[in-house]
């Protein structure tokens, strides 16, 4: 079976992942620095598959390092570019710490990966790379434009993926994730942020016991209840997308075409359902039967009102479909909150 590496594969979202690919069949090999993730994951993800994965405590930005994983695991078919920092508001701060670990750790990733003459790469991108044209539902199409460190790193891998891709021959396929949330239905693996910045993550905190209330930033937007609407996908829907273009990677099954060698693919990974902010905290109080206080704040600066996925192109192409709605997406998550409290140091 073909071997995958994941770059970032203890984190949240590569978690599951390396779930869906090792009970998939496929063999993972996993290299992450651990700077915000625990090894308890894989450790979960091993047991709930019942299958073994090898983990390389490496950082991308250790070049010596990641030549000796490509070196001593020999023939790798794939990668999943997970492998990066994602707070906006880390990103506002300082920029030059976004810059260095994403781009250039993803730099390092591919020069590493043509050396070894490795030309497949499914890329962890976000809707953050769309502009604020207006355009509603968003199409792949439709325009870009990054508003903070964060976005701009997202949008310059997927350009340098393109280039890249494009005069070596890579397959390329660029992920765009909408707003990812929920866990494993099993509860033992989810997100463990430091502090939550996300809301359904706070949301759960607060529904918990452990944070007194939820701010709601903004309840004057030009939306239905006046809160900012968001296109939320299920972290296991998100996972069986990577797999998926794994699978599709592997039998050139692309576009219905044989092969898209030196072609950048890119597909919105979203449900195209938009909820608003009130909405998710109606629906954690139904499903967690906790009161959950929630107060108006002002709007928090760079958000936007609306983003949507529309996921015509990804279902039709990528043969992909969101199937788990706003209720799995809070159980699993309300799950997961109930049987780790403090995520993976309990
Ligand atoms: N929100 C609150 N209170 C909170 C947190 C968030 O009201 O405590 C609101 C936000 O204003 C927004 C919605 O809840 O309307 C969702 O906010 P999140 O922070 O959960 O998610 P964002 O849409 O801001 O961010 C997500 C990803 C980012 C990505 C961004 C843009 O987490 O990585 O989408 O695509 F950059």
């Amino acid at each position: 079976m073909a071997k995958i590496l994941v770059t970032g594969g203890a984190g949240y979202i590569g978690s599951h992942t390396c779930l869906e690919l090792l009970e998939q069949g496929y063999d993972v090999v996993v290299v992450d620095d651990l700077s915000n993730a625990s090894l308890e994951s894989l450790r979960r993800v091993e047991q709930l598959s019942g299958k073994s994965l090898v983990f390389h405590e490496v950082s991308l930005l250790d070049r010596d390092a990641l030549r000796a994983v490509f070196k001593k695991e020999g023939e790798l078919d794939a990668v999943i570019h997970f492998a990066a920092k994602k707070s906006v508001k880390e990103s506002v701060e300082n920029p030059l710490l976004y810059y260095q670990n994403n781009i250039t750790g993803s730099l390092v990733l591919c020069e590493v990966m043509q050396e070894f003459g490795l030309s497949r790469i499914v890329f962890s991108s976000s809707a953050t790379v769309y502009g604020t044209n207006g355009e509603m539902p968003l199409r792949e199409g439709a325009q870009t434009g990054a508003v903070n460190p964060y976005g701009q790193t997202k949008l310059m891998m997927e350009q340098i993926l393109k280039d890249v891709g494009g005069v070596n021959a890579w397959d390329v396929v660029l992920l765009r994730y909408f707003n990812p949330v929920g866990a494993h239905a099993s509860g033992q693996i989810g997100e463990d942020p430091e502090y939550p910045f996300n809301l359904l993550p706070f949301v759960s905190q607060v529904a918990a016991g452990l944070r007194e209330e939820v701010s709601i930033f903004g309840d004057d937007y030009d939306t239905e209840d006046g809160t900012g609407v968001r296109d939320y996908i299920h972290v296991v829907d998100l996972a069986k997308a990577h797999v998926q273009a794994i699978a599709n990677i592997l039998t050139k099954e692309f576009e219905g075409k044989s092969g898209s060698k030196g072609e950048t693919l890119t597909y919105n990974l979203g449900t195209g359902r938009g909820y608003s902010v009130k909405e998710m905290i109606e629906a954690f109080r139904r499903i967690s039967g906790k009161e959950v206080k929630a107060v108006v704040q002002p709007r928090r600066e760079g958000d936007v009102a609306v983003s949507i996925a529309d996921p015509t192109y990804s279902n039709e192409h990528l043969g992909w479909k969101a199937e788990l709605g706003l209720d799995e997406m809070v159980r699993s998550a309300w799950k997961w909150q109930t049987q780790h409290p403090k995520g993976y140091r309990s």
